[in-house]
């Protein structure tokens, strides 16, 4: 029987598979952009010859691979009735093309399931995403173990993955390594996305192709990379669910959150373009359209849990003066919330540190010219707390084990729907009774004992359930994702958020990587960045304001310090990195990024276009070399000559060509110093 060959192209990437009515679809290819109407030349099924010890049923590599029929490699599904019906193979597949994309609908007949595989390839982001939906075509439960989003073919030269690991106060630690015959696998199980796996990598391939994934889902997952027989490799990526997590009733359906996926020729900085792109369609703004985004203060690490009206409203006063747009009051304004052993759950505001409520505070923010937001962090609570004493079974437990604290609290249970009410209720009276634009919201611990039966799923989608009832109760109100700085960064909570905040740690050299590693997957304009104090309250180390708000610039810029302790350097510094960020964010925030590496501790990262770019250079340790080196910008048109301005020295104009393969000299730096040139093309 001939196939029909299913071809989606975007710009810049093709994803081609070969379809029969009785099996699951094949992959055929998935890569840069092929030219319109390329197609395999032969099918693939039954084509190849039959190697010594081996089925004679092929099985070549397809979009829904299962165990126990012949595919030895990693399974998109594991489950069973019981035991029983544990094989699965797929008997019957249709096609159904949608707007930009392919909807595979696929059942099996024998092990009674039924699967539908979405597949996009959006023309505007070149991306792929992928999702999966099984129903249990069955009459008993079927216990689902693992259901991938996505299974990706990856081409024989793939040889490199860059994932990252980390831990709280160290996000995005960029680990490297080569792609063998052995499995690779990362996973996490900490309930939510976590500081320590971040749910997706980048797969670098000989030609300096690469691939990148990653899975729009706040909670467990894993993926793996698996070399195949025929040199390829398949790359599987999805929820990491508990032992009985899902058991699906007779007729029950169960969908996978989306794998977004992209690969570019151009290597690492192409599959962020395409990212950037893909996270920015996803997200819903107030009035449908991201506004500049305004500079934050945060209370946090300036003030702690030391809430004094009085030296709050001079913080206020401060900030305006130096340009701050959107002041954000931390954590420790509820009941009784004097450091981090109580209260958590109990969301009315302390009396004692604000007789009058918090209008007085918010009013004078407003009236100074600033937004108000506020911190919350609604799934937890304190054993000591009203609400825990009201309600101790709503706390994630498992009758007869110890609650096993962390920073003092519990995680309330998201997937009952008095909780989720309860929270509605707490943080929807101060969004009506305050003037209250922004929300940050915050997820200190992980996941534990999460219930008798495992609620790690039904969790996530409880929390996204309550995000998006305040979100259209509240249009107007962004929000903030946060889990003790970046435990929750992902592409899905970012349909129900505007920022994360990207690390607690606030070094401003240990920033550098992590803000490297987050520009990978997500835009510029999402990525809180802030000037902490000096020495960083992390770490120890001094830097000097220069560096500091240097390293801040790109992203989402904020200060998170008590501005009145600055001398007046120090504050005229940081007055004048905030008027260079509002000349430039709408610039910094809009277009491509690209990141490199010249080497001898010198990083750059271009925000813009090939007509105009803005380049930053940091250095973060004094050089070793007796002439700085030269940094290549391959993105330049190299047929164009270029302006080069950068402050304190005079214009220079150089063809592209030269800073394409040359490379643009750079001038002696300090040790820890950021230079921001402009470029743009004559
Ligand atoms: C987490 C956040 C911090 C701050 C504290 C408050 O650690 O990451 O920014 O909000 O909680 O307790």
């Amino acid at each position: 029987m001939q196939p029909e060959f299913v071809t989606l192209h975007s710009p810049a990437c093709t994803a081609i598979w070969e379809a029969r009515p009785d099996e699951a679809p094949l992959w055929r290819y998935w890569g840069p952009r092929l030219p319109d109407g390329v197609v395999p030349p032969a099918p693939l099924r039954d084509t190849r010859p039959e190697p010594s010890f081996s089925l004679h049923f092929d099985q070549p590599l397809s979009i829904f691979p299962t165990m126990g029929m012949g595919w030895f490699g990693q399974s998109a599904l594991m489950a069973s009735r019981a035991g029983q019906d544990w094989a699965q193979q797929i008997t019957a597949t249709r096609a159904e093309k949608i707007a930009d994309g392919v909807i595979f609908h696929m059942a099996d007949d024998v092990a009674r399931i039924s699967v539908a595989i979405t597949i996009r390839l959006n023309s505007a982001t070149d991306t792929l995403t992928l999702s999966t939906t099984l129903t249990n075509m069955g009459d008993d439960v079927l216990e689902v173990s693992f259901l991938a989003s996505g299974n990706l073919p990856l081409p024989a030269d793939s040889a490199h993955v860059r994932s990252y690991g980390g831990r709280h106060n160290s996000e995005f630690v960029a680990i490297d390594d080569a792609l063998t015959r052995s499995q690779w696998r990362r996973e996490n199980r900490r309930g939510l996305t976590s500081h320590d796996c971040f749910p997706g990598a980048i797969v670098s391939c000989a030609d300096g192709a690469a691939y990148g994934a990653q899975l729009a889902w706040s909670g467990n997952h894993l993926q793996t990379i698996e070399w195949l027989d025929d040199g390829r490799r398949q790359w599987i990526m999805g929820e990491a669910l508990a032992p009985g997590e899902m058991r699906l009733a007779p007729g029950q359906s169960m969908t996978t959150p989306e794998l977004l996926a992209t690969c570019s020729a151009d290597g690492a900085n192409g599959v962020s373009w395409a990212f950037h792109r893909a996270i920015r369609t996803r997200m819903t703004w107030p009035d449908g359209v991201m506004k500049p985004r305004p500079v934050h203060l945060n209370t946090w690490e300036g003030f702690y849990f030391d809430h004094d009206l009085d030296a709050l409203k001079e913080l206020a006063e401060a900030a305006a003066r130096v340009g701050i747009e959107r002041y954000v009051l931390d954590d420790g304004w509820f009941k009784g919330r004097d450091d981090d052993t109580s209260s958590l759950g109990d969301w009315v505001v302390d009396a004692r540190k604000y007789p009058d409520g918090l209008m007085p505070l918010a009013r004078h923010v407003v009236d100074s010219g600033m937004e108000f937001g506020l911190w919350v962090e609604p799934e937890m609570i304190n054993p000591d707390s009203d609400l825990y004493r009201a309600h101790p079974d709503w706390a994630l437990h498992i009758g007869g084990r110890p609650l096993l604290g962390a920073r003092n609290q519990l995680v309330l249970d998201m997937s009952l729907p008095q909780v989720r009410d309860y929270l509605f209720d707490a943080v929807a009276q101060h969004l009506r009774n305050l003037p209250i634009s922004y929300l940050k919201w915050d997820h200190n611990r992980d996941l534990t004992h999460a219930g008798n039966s495992a609620k790690f799923r039904s969790q996530v989608l409880g929390s996204y359930e309550l995000m998006a009832r305040l979100r259209s109760a509240f249009p107007d109100v962004e929000i903030e994702s946060c889990a003790g700085g970046g435990g929750r960064i992902d592409a899905g909570v970012i349909a129900h958020t505007h920022r994360f905040w990207t690390s607690d740690c606030i070094d401003a050299i240990s920033r550098v990587s992590i803000q490297r590693g987050f520009l990978q997957f997500m835009p510029p304009e999402v990525m809180g960045s802030h000037v902490g104090a000096c020495p960083a309250h992390s770490t120890g180390r001094m830097q000097s304001m220069p560096f500091r708000a240097g390293v801040a610039l790109p992203g989402h810029f904020g200060v998170e310090l008590d501005l009145r302790k600055l001398t007046q350097t120090e504050t005229d510094d940081l007055a004048a990195t905030i008027a260079r960020y509002k000349a430039l964010r709408n610039r910094l925030h809009h277009g491509r990024v690209w990141q490199g590496e010249a080497g001898d501790s010198v990083v750059w990262q271009a925000h813009g276009d090939e007509d105009q770019l803005l380049l930053i250079v940091t250095r973060t340790a004094p050089t070793t070399m007796r002439h700085q080196p030269h940094l290549r910008l391959d993105m330049v048109d190299p047929a164009r000559r270029y302006r080069l301005m950068r402050d304190g020295a005079a214009p220079v104009d150089m063809d592209g060509a030269w800073l394409a393969r040359m490379g643009l000299p750079l001038p002696p730096m300090k040790g820890e110093e950021v230079l921001v040139y402009e470029l743009a093309a004559r």
